[in-house]
């Protein structure tokens, strides 16, 4: 670990431990038990999912595997970690990692699994649903009290030097990850050799990635969440879409290229690299004060502008905005808050803990914040070519390009994405 992270780390605790103090206080509550969570066995066997753990625990720990395990917070206490580590000989023994906030806890390793001690007016948050002793707990605390809940979403929502560095790595580490899927992808792969490629050069097992990497091959592409690996790779190469990430201490990178195959139309490599000026253009314009709906509909004027540019449109940029053509080929949000969570806390709320709903016209957008520093979001524009959502524009008689569109049909569509840090005086863009 270097010293600057750990410095970072040491920082980051003391950190959570004076904004902690400040909720318990605002709250009336003498203690806060925060649950791991954990995994359920399939039906009738006694294997789980893949599992993550709660973003509140791991904001102390950045262990996102832990379970049944409980963290107690009291006001001007030493944090108390209870670990469950059973003695198992299927499996190894829990391990603490050498990292400073392990020093800053006081760690209790559990044979079982435990109900946290509570004292005086205590709270408990997490995911507690499926735990037997569900009722009792609720008797002596009070359970998921949702201002204390909203107060650190909030909290989570600016994230600490400690949280960006750590982001920063989860983007280096998934960058790897993807110069190997463009590198397979010139070799012809398939979508599954992609798949591992990805997995082997960014360091990681299928179980640990933030969420299923999608790796999209030709028109699967333009599936926004495509969720299989074609064991085979496709005659014709025309397009690959990679959205996939990386954890670090926690932390995800969500990261998406697209590439023109060989097969594809010259239109399509020109869009992917208007695409990338889109992506970089909409970075710049990230900064404290900046409203994030008004700049994802600064993306809708700009995917105007290119779809006109690419002879995709002969309407003017602003008819394409207003007649719903953009949002036909891009019914996603311009991005969303990112941290413990790919898709992370408190993005559709005021800072007061209102909501703060994405607008009836661009109901995908996760995020409606006024940008500030320590805010980290991606920034992610698209360009589709889905049937479904295209399809009622054919009966009308708007200027589209239906031979052009027919022809890029196969590639699918493009996805750009960075992860953007808010700074000071602007941006701070975290993928390399
Ligand atoms: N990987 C999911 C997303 O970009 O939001
Ligand atoms: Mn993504
Ligand atoms: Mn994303």
């Amino acid at each position: 670990m270097t010293t600057t992270l750990f410095n970072l780390q040491r920082e980051h605790i003391a950190h959570l431990q004076r904004a902690y103090s400040e909720i318990l206080a605002d709250n009336g509550l003498d203690s806060l038990a925060i649950y791991s969570g954990h995994a359920s066995v399939h039906f009738a066997d006694d294997h789980a999912p893949p599992f993550q753990a709660y973003g509140h625990f791991i904001h102390w720990v950045g262990l996102a595997d832990v379970q049944h395990s409980w963290l107690v917070i009291q006001p001007g206490e030493r944090p108390q970690l209870y670990l469950y580590a059973p003695a198992d000989f299927w499996h190894l023994p829990t391990q603490l990692p050498k990292e400073p906030w392990v020093a800053a806890f006081d760690v209790h390793l559990c044979s079982d699994k435990i109900s946290p001690p509570l004292t005086g007016n205590a709270a408990i948050i997490g995911d507690i649903e499926r735990l037997a002793t569900n009722a009792q707990l609720a008797s002596k605390a009070a359970i998921q009290p949702e201002a204390v809940v909203k107060a650190l979403d909030e909290l989570r929502l600016f994230k600490t030097p400690y949280e960006i560095a750590c982001l920063r790595e989860a983007n280096r580490l998934a960058i790897a990850g993807h110069q190997a899927a463009q590198a397979a992808f010139i070799g012809a792969a398939s979508e599954l050799d992609i798949q591992l490629a990805y997995l082997a050069a960014s360091r990681q097992r299928e179980s640990a990635v933030p969420y299923q990497n999608i790796i999209g091959l030709n028109n699967h592409a333009g599936v926004l969440h495509y969720q299989h690996y074609d064991l085979n790779a496709p005659k014709q190469r025309y397009s690959l879409l990679v959205d996939a990430g990386r954890r670090f201490r926690g932390y995800c990178a969500d990261i998406t290229r697209t590439y023109a195959g060989p097969d594809a139309p010259a239109a399509f490599g020109e869009l992917v690299t208007a695409m990338q000026g889109l992506k970089d253009e909409l970075v710049k314009g990230i900064a404290p004060g900046v409203s994030f709906v008004a700049l994802h509909e600064q993306m809708h004027h700009h995917l105007g502008e290119l779809l006109v540019a690419h002879n995709l449109f002969k309407g003017s940029a602003e008819q394409a905005v207003a007649e719903g053509v953009t949002r036909a080929f891009c019914s996603h949000g311009l991005g969303h808050s990112l941290g413990l969570q790919v898709h992370d806390v408190a993005g559709l709320r005021h800072p007061d803990g209102t909501p703060a709903p994405a607008p009836e016209q661009h109901p995908a957008l996760r995020l409606t914040r006024t940008l500030r520093p320590g805010m980290v979001v991606t920034i992610e524009p698209g360009l589709y070519i889905i049937n479904m959502l295209l399809a009622p524009l054919r009966n009308t008689s708007l200027p589209i390009n239906w031979q052009l569109v027919d022809q890029l049909a196969p590639c699918g569509g493009i996805r750009i994405e960075d992860n953007v840090a808010v700074t000071e005086s602007g941006f701070d863009n975290l993928t390399p």
